[in-house]
């Protein structure tokens, strides 16, 4: 359904006296999602998986440029058809509660996007008490602004809105903020069962134990580049049915499992990679050709020798899943 193949996201600066700087915060990221799949993105704060969302939709901002390739439906995916596309077929649940109107009640934005989803305009208020329900929702939060209402509340307005309709694709960018856990299992529930439908779902997500448990496949980000593609049944048992050193250590950091720094970290500075999310490097790559000096992960990796930090990992394929690690 959605395949990303070698995605670079660029953004480029003027500085003082017109002096060019660039950032190449996503670099060498691909990714899949199938029919009926919930993949799951986990990775740290900053290492580009906003970013990613924003490229699917097409909503980057002006100042980026966009290399590698994004194909929905077998067809790449062009600005045009984004346009054409987005709010109808693919749906994004964005991070930030900053997306909704704050000129209109939240209802009114619900319905809205029910009716974009291919709800006849008649049945759109019906589905769209449907999907207040669903989330916790009591009938009179639909007559209230943004403003007014909580940030948990307004998450599950942003996901309602996206659920709504019948997108095949629907990316969920950090959907259980502010959830409490009930909430979030439920919201999770929804997602596995839109997937079940046959939708595909890219959960990004810091909550690896409020994702785990719905997704298929997990895609780990490291410092804007996908350095694991696996199951993500691979999370559930021993380490090393995961290949990449990073991933290993984001698994000995679950709750289940108590913190062991394990041999694939190596003694150094400070700053845990393990908890998605926290501490992780969200580095970008080399500015000036967009190109990974080295591994991402040498600073911190046991096993790191000289060739891990002169060259970027070339990725190895074990029939689906895959790793950048030259040493997995
Ligand atoms: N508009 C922008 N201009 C320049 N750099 C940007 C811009 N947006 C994002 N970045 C860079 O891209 C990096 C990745 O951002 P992104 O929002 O995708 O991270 P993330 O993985 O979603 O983080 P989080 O988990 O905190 O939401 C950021 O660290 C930032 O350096
Ligand atoms: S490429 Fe080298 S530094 Fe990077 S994760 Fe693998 S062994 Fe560690
Ligand atoms: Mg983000």
């Amino acid at each position: 359904m959605l395949t990303v193949t070698d995605l670079s996201i660029r953004f480029e600066r003027y500085g003082r006296g017109l002096a060019r700087t660039a950032i190449v915060p996503v670099h060498h990221l691909d990714l899949d999602v199938g029919p009926g799949e919930i993949v799951a993105v986990i990775g740290a704060s900053g290492s580009g998986k906003s970013l990613l969302a924003h490229a699917v939709l097409g909503i980057l901002p002006d100042n980026c440029r966009v290399d590698g390739e994004i194909r929905f439906k077998g067809e790449p995916l062009t600005p045009a058809r984004q346009k054409a596309l987005r709010g109808r077929e693919m749906v994004l649940v964005p991070q930030s509660v900053g997306f909704l109107n704050p000129l209109k009640n939240v209802g009114a934005q619900v319905r809205r996007a029910a009716i974009l989803g291919g709800a006849a305009g008649s049945a759109a208020p019906r589905v769209t008490d449907a999907a207040f329900s669903r989330y916790g929702l009591a009938p009179p939060v639909q007559a209230l602004f943004p403003f007014q209402v909580s940030g948990g509340m307004a998450r599950r307005v942003l996901t309602a809105t996206a659920t709504v309709g019948r997108a095949d694709l629907i990316v969920a960018d950090e959907p259980t903020t502010g959830l409490d856990r009930e909430a979030s299992e439920q919201s999770m529930a929804f997602l596995r069962q839109l997937a079940d439908e046959g939708r595909s779902v890219m959960v990004i997500s810091h909550d690896l134990s409020a994702v785990l448990p719905v997704a298929d496949r997990v895609a780990v980000f490291l410092s804007g580049t996908t350095v694991e593609g696996a199951p993500a049944g691979s999370f559930n048992g021993h380490p090393e049915a995961l290949r990449h050193p990073y991933s290993r250590d984001m698994w000995r950091a679950l709750p289940d499992h108590e913190f062991d720094p394990g041999p694939d970290r190596a003694a150094g500075p400070a700053g845990s990679p393990g908890a998605a999310g926290s501490g992780g490097s969200g580095g970008a790559a080399n500015a000036d050709d967009g190109q990974a000096d080295g591994c991402p992960y040498a600073r911190r990796c046991a096993r790191a020798d000289a060739a891990c930090v002169g060259m970027f990992p070339p990725k190895r394929h074990f029939g689906r899943d895959f790793v950048r690690c030259r040493h997995a």
